[in-house]
């Protein structure tokens, strides 16, 4: 079995726990579980005193109780956070690096803990859930690097007497708010960024999973992160809202970073506007996953495991529009049905053996029936699945769909689950116009083994990311991001730390 462990370098086999209620000392994760938020180095309760149920999404037991925070609690943190930067700003590049190296160490150490607290509240198999721990210390240790290399430069002028500086400095307070799906990753490959140009950071984690969030704050307060550099308000759905309005339109806040959906992320744009912050956006996605008649199908076929199926289909990049050419059509959808049957096992994330948890919460399922029934009514044929599982709860079965045409709702909006629905096209001309013929533009993927081919279609297609001959393009290295509606900015990389800095030009004159 290849599979869905990944973007990592290394995970064990999952292992087979039934605690289902949420003292988790039995698991291991007991030092890292928190009941209250984290604010100016201190943990906190909601000033409300409210506070709301995090659920683990294959068993619906409670595996923990965080506060419930707004407005009020968000206004705090930024102002705390504001101070902070005031001296934040001012420590050494070497000195923030080894405050993000001692914090890389210590989630090294504790890699399994924060792996089976992923499984706990988003529900991924543990072995996905250390891949994802993996890949989120990546950034931390990336961070720690980059932060010493945020360089300035000098201009040659025209006037023999000027000198003309650029100097890269933090840009402020930065408000964040991350997704379920990857509930350590995302935000190491934010907050990493920010702290190491000098940035300090609100974080608003989603209602689903804000136990890893916490999790994170307690090692970065044992790696030396002084109070008020890192602080995260957690809050149920319905609070959600306002806590973002409270980021995007607080004067003390200079910058947005957001990874959801394209509806949300043009409202956060829009609030934004009213302080004119910097906005970094990684929106949602409709993956076109091309398989041209050139391709080796084999090949194709693990990338679709590798690209579909992760986190249950349940990632921004997963594929969405499966489109293969007429002259391998069949052959492709035979073998990713064999492929899937043998290798893709339903179930609870701590059960040994299963790749595919459930998916994060009811209105999940819901989305995915409606866009299983739409596409079906209008002629998609079930290969296989289909339907709920017999799991019940918020599983569903692996599905593969065929026969699917541009029509369907499936290919217009992101499905987010495990359902694999495959088109046929002609020509090459055809899967191009079809691939861009979307408002957004996250990723692509395409299988080609014809050199002129993988020039012209990888320069065509409209997208920030493109996988040729490859299904995984997570990794700490690349530029990580979209264009059209699917955002802006750019995360990990080289490039991350420069959505945390602003330039400013320095011109010195008088130098006879
Ligand atoms: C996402 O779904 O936005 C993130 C996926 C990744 O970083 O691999």
């Amino acid at each position: 079995m290849v599979l869905l462990n990944l973007g990592l370098p290394h995970f064990d086999k999952g292992r087979l726990l039934l605690v289902t209620s949420w003292k988790m000392a039995s698991r291991g994760v007991s030092s890292l579980i928190h009941d209250k938020a984290y604010v100016d180095g201190q943990w906190v309760s909601a000033i409300s005193g409210k506070t709301f149920e995090v659920l683990n999404p294959s068993t619906g037991s409670v595996v923990g109780v965080v506060p419930d925070m707004n407005a009020d609690d968000a206004d705090v943190a930024v102002k705390k956070a504001y101070q902070a930067f005031q001296s934040w700003k001012e420590t050494t590049a070497k000195e923030r690096s080894d405050i993000l190296r001692r914090f890389y160490d210590l989630s090294c150490q504790h890699k399994d803990e924060l792996a089976k607290l992923i499984t706990e509240e988003n529900g991924k198999p543990l072995s996905a859930a250390k891949g994802e721990v993996a890949y989120g210390n990546g950034f931390i240790e990336w961070n720690a690097e980059e932060a010493k290399r945020v360089y300035g430069d000098i201009i040659p002028s025209s006037v023999s007497s000027n000198r003309i500086l650029l100097l890269k400095q933090p840009v402020g307070v930065c408000g964040m708010i991350t997704p379920w799906n990857f509930p350590h990753a995302m935000i190491t490959r934010k907050a990493c960024a920010a702290l190491a140009a000098g940035c300090t950071v609100v974080l608003k984690p989603a209602e689903d999973t804000p136990l890893s969030a916490l999790a994170l704050c307690e090692l970065a307060e044992k790696a030396g992160c002084p109070k008020g550099v890192i602080n995260v308000v957690t809050s149920c759905r319905e609070n959600a809202a306002q806590i973002g309005k409270v980021l995007c339109e607080h004067p003390l806040v200079k910058k947005i970073s957001f990874t959801g959906s394209t509806y949300v992320g043009k409202i956060l744009l829009q609030q934004s506007a009213s302080t004119v912050k910097k906005v970094s956006l990684e929106l949602g996605g409709n993956a076109p996953f091309i398989v041209f008649d050139s391709a080796d199908v084999d090949a194709a076929v693990t990338g679709t495991m590798l690209c579909k199926f992760r986190c249950s289909g349940q990632t921004c990049v997963c594929a969405n529009r499966i489109m293969v050419q007429e002259g391998v059509y069949d052959e492709y959808v035979k073998r990713l049905a064999d492929r899937m049957k043998q290798e893709l096992v339903v179930g609870d994330g701590f059960t040994d053996g299963i790749n595919q948890g459930p998916l994060i919460n009811e209105r999940a399922v819901q989305k995915v029936e409606r866009l299983v029934k739409d596409a079906t009514s209008k002629g998609a044929q079930i290969v296989l699945g289909g339907k709920r599982h017999d799991k019940g709860g918020n599983f569903y079965e692996s599905t593969l769909l065929k026969n699917i045409s541009t029509e369907m709702t499936c290919t217009q909006e992101e499905i987010f689950g495990p359902v694999a629905s495959v088109m046929k096209f002609k020509t090459e001309e055809e899967a191009i116009e079809i691939a861009n013929a979307t408002s957004v533009g996250l990723a692509a993927y395409f299988y080609s083994q014809d050199l002129t081919q993988v020039f012209r279609v990888m320069e065509k297609l409209e997208v920030g990311m493109c996988g040729v001959n490859e299904g995984i393009l997570s990794t700490v290295q690349a530029p990580w991001g979209g264009v059209k509606e699917s955002g802006m900015g750019r995360e990990g990389s080289k490039y991350g730390i420069d959505d945390y800095t602003e330039i400013k030009y320095v011109c010195i004159g008088g130098l006879q």
